[in-house]
């Protein structure tokens, strides 16, 4: 943010490929075949470099790079195309082991700005014009009334300009589905939704919280929450997407084109360096430029890229200034990112009205404490000019005009009934996706082979569905684990249960039945964070007491995110059931008794101890000192073994990944990794693999970092060729000393696995950036 040069100038001296063997093709018309021989570095290298001015100049060309296989078997995975070629040239597949020879690209000459993500300005053209008419059109004190809150039966109002056509605007949070409102789904959270790792899914759980919105008269949805789970005892980090800016990014553009499909606005919050509750109003993160371009600003970049229509400005200050009159970082918004849409304060953010309106906040919300009689005044005098009053209107209604609410303004009511038959599946749908198994010994699940089962735990009969605060859903009921287990275990199984925190209470049932089933749950909301990881005494006894008298304990956590586990080696299996929404016991059963498989990844990590990752900072600075080692990403770097890795989850079959290769896709600047995933056991299930990109150590990157990921249902036996495209954006570093993106040259590694620590496949590439180097 503080522009200037970089402390950590990278240097990424191009690496040269060492002499070793080597797979040379003999390609014909795009068909090759391999031999191999002994290659001086000169020859890797220069035959690389051809290779790659070769693809470079071509854009319709389309080749393996790596690894190359002939594989008849299905295709699967984001963009999967099919377009490549089966030209190739050199080896560096499955396997490999150090940063060797590889094949190569030449990105030298590639355009940097497509190294942002945007949207295209044609999306925007029709929209401006239109609200270029209308500004024309405005009276000044019309124009004052849009730029901020007024009264209305929504958590925000905006009132129209009826005599143009300007509708009223009507703001209700929230990330979890619509609040304060009777009659409407409770879906799941958004962190267990980040679990499924699963865009299409979060598009449709977007699209149908968006039609509920839409249906109660909604015009601006205050979602998605954006912020990353790096702390991880953060107050609200059920509302997010979790620990990782790629995946948080990939669910965004998917969650913000859900809702926009219903002709309702998105509002991408909390903008910028909003990542704990603790002194959240007064308190400054303190965020390094290069940190907060590359992790805290991509999924805001991956939002305005989906077209979203607003930012909240957040509480915080960022390097001592408040967020939402924050000059550089709202420029970084609107210029950088190219954000067209207009900014709102989080209720009760704004505290100025010259400074905030000249910075770039555009609306107050939820009032006009400075956005009123104070902006009226400035404007008078000129120290907000009329010009900047107008690029505030015009951006409101630019993004109005742009999800079509002139032509078609909500028309819903408070009072309607949105929920549906549809919606209820699709929340049982994202619950049962969502549940991630951590660990399963022995055959502990799923439930077969049981005559008795002991149910145990509060969180049991007295179910949670969601966390507090402004993004909580007023439940029409939740299904109760105890409930949806009686039922699905029918006659056949005797099913016991005490809620009674009390262990010897516990150990009582348990020790009478074949397994025993510990439900607990751990409470989270906005406005503060979570004292600590620790399920606390009681319930650490609790689990500890029924694990020492039944050998198959299953522990099912209801909790916002990572906890301790002391007990962990001495039960059987544990299952994280996120906040499930209404449809909790459903879901749970069906991957209790194996009706479906667990699915679900950790979106982040479970550190062994609650020291490993940062701590909410209660002191009037927030430092962010770890840089750009978010989540794994610093217990990689330390050294640290997780309790659960990110990315983690089991399912009730095994997979077995084979035959990476690396392929140049139709147009010049995509590759293509791609390779097979097996179902190995004796069950359906589906996989999601992960692509991590390891940096040459020059360009100051952490170990590894996710950069794709897909997911794969697989039926026993059955194999499916998945393909996950990888581009130049994906290879990028902040460069703070340029103020720009750059790709450093080097030698990377691709690694694609089960979860951050359990890959399975590798091979190296070599790139020849755009840092000069
Ligand atoms: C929260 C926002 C929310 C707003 C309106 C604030 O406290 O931080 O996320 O949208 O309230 O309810």
């Amino acid at each position: 943010m503080a522009r200037g040069r970089s402390k950590r100038r990278r240097q990424a001296p191009r690496r040269r490929p060492t002499p070793g063997r080597s797979f040379v093709a003999t390609c014909d018309r795009g068909r090759c075949s391999r031999g191999s021989r002994w290659e001086s570095p000169a020859t890797i290298l220069a035959a690389s470099l051809r290779f790659a001015s070769l693809v470079v100049l071509s854009p319709s060309f389309g080749g393996c790079l790596a690894g190359c296989t002939d594989s008849g078997s299905h295709e699967e995975g984001p963009n999967a195309t099919g377009g490549a070629g089966t030209l190739g040239y050199t080896g560096g597949a499955a396997g490999n082991a150090g940063r060797a020879a590889g094949p190569a690209v030449d990105w030298s000459s590639l355009d940097r700005s497509t190294l942002r993500a945007r949207l295209d300005p044609a999306d925007v053209t029709m929209a401006h014009q239109q609200a270029d008419a209308l500004v024309e059109q405005l009276t000044l004190s019309e124009k004052l009334s849009l730029v901020h809150g007024a009264e209305g039966d929504y958590v925000g109002a905006v009132v129209g300009v009826p005599r143009l056509g300007i509708p009223a605007l009507t703001l209700q949070d929230g990330p979890a589905g619509v609040t304060q409102l009777d009659d409407v789904t409770a879906f799941p959270a958004p962190i267990a939704l980040a679990a499924t790792f699963d865009r299409e899914l979060v598009e449709l759980w977007g699209a149908a919280m968006g039609r509920e919105q839409r249906t109660k008269g909604v015009a601006v949805q205050l979602a998605p929450m954006i912020n990353l789970a790096r702390v991880p005892a953060a107050g609200r980090n059920f509302e997010s997407f979790g620990e990782d800016p790629y995946l948080c990014a990939e669910l965004t553009r998917a969650a913000v084109t859900g809702i926009q499909s219903q002709r309702v606005i998105a509002t991408a919050k909390h903008f910028v360096g909003n990542e704990q509750e603790t002194d959240r109003t007064t308190g400054s993160s303190e965020i390094d430029e290069r940190t907060l371009h590359e992790i805290y600003y991509a999924p805001f970049e991956a939002a305005v890229a989906a077209g979203v229509g607003a930012v909240m400005c957040s509480y915080n200050r960022v390097g001592g200034t408040y967020a939402c009159e924050h000059p550089t970082a709202l420029a970084d918004l609107k210029e950088g990112l190219g954000f067209s849409g207009w900014v709102m304060s989080d209720w009760g953010a704004t505290h100025s009205g010259v400074e905030a309106a000249n910075a770039g906040l555009d609306m107050e919300m939820p009032g006009s404490a400075w956005f009123g009689a104070e902006l009226e005044t400035a404007v008078g005098l000129g120290t907000v000019s009329e010009t900047r009053l107008d690029d505030m209107v015009r951006r409101i209604l630019t993004s109005a005009a742009r999800i079509g609410l002139f032509e078609d303004p909500p028309v819903g009511s408070p009072s309607a009934v949105a929920t549906s038959v549809e919606h209820v599946a699709l929340a049982l749908r994202a619950a049962t996706s969502s549940m991630t198994l951590l660990k399963n010994e022995s055959g502990a699940l799923p439930l077969e082979g049981l005559r008795s089962l002991a149910v145990i735990g509060a969180a049991a009969s007295a179910p949670i569905a969601g966390g507090g605060g402004s993004a909580a859903v007023r439940v029409p009921y939740v299904v109760a684990p105890l409930q949806a287990i009686e039922q699905r275990a029918g006659t056949a199984v005797t099913v016991v249960h005490t809620s009674s925190p009390i262990a010897d209470d516990a150990a009582a049932i348990a020790a009478a039945a074949d397994a025993a089933l510990v439900v607990l749950g751990v409470e989270s909301s906005e406005g503060l964070d979570r004292p600590s990881l620790d399920l606390g005494d009681s319930a650490n006894a609790l689990v500890d007491a029924v694990a020492a008298v039944n050998s198959r304990t299953i522990v099912v956590l209801h909790t916002p995110g990572a906890v301790l586990m002391p007990w962990l080696e001495r039960v059987s299996a544990v299952v994280i059931g996120w906040y499930p929404g209404q449809e909790n016991g459903h879901a749970l059963a069906s991957v209790l008794f194996g009706d479906t498989s667990p699915t679900g990844k950790l979106p982040v990590s479970f550190p062994a101890s609650e020291s490993d990752l940062p701590l909410p900072d209660s002191s009037a600075t927030v430092s962010y000192t770890e840089g750009l080692e978010i989540g794994y990403r610093r217990l990689d770097t330390r050294g640290l073994a997780p309790l659960f890795s990110f990315g983690h989850g089991l399912s009730y079959t095994t997979f077995e990944y084979s035959d990476l290769s690396l392929n140049q896709a139709d147009s010049a600047q995509q590759l293509q990794v791609a390779f097979d995933v097996t179902n190995t056991g004796a069950r359906e299930g589906t996989e999601t693999p992960q692509l991590y990109l390891e940096y040459p150590d020059a360009a100051e990157e952490p170990p590894r970092v996710l950069r794709g990921f897909s997911r794969v249902e697989l039926a026993p036996g059955d194999t499916r060729h998945v393909v996950i495209p990888l581009g130049p954006r994906e290879f990028r570093v902040y460069d703070p000393s340029q103020q720009d993106f750059d790709v450093p040259s080097g030698t990377y590694r691709i690694r694609v696995g089960s979860s951050s620590r359990d890959l399975r496949l590798e091979t190296v590439l070599t790139v020849v950036g755009t840092d000069g180097s």
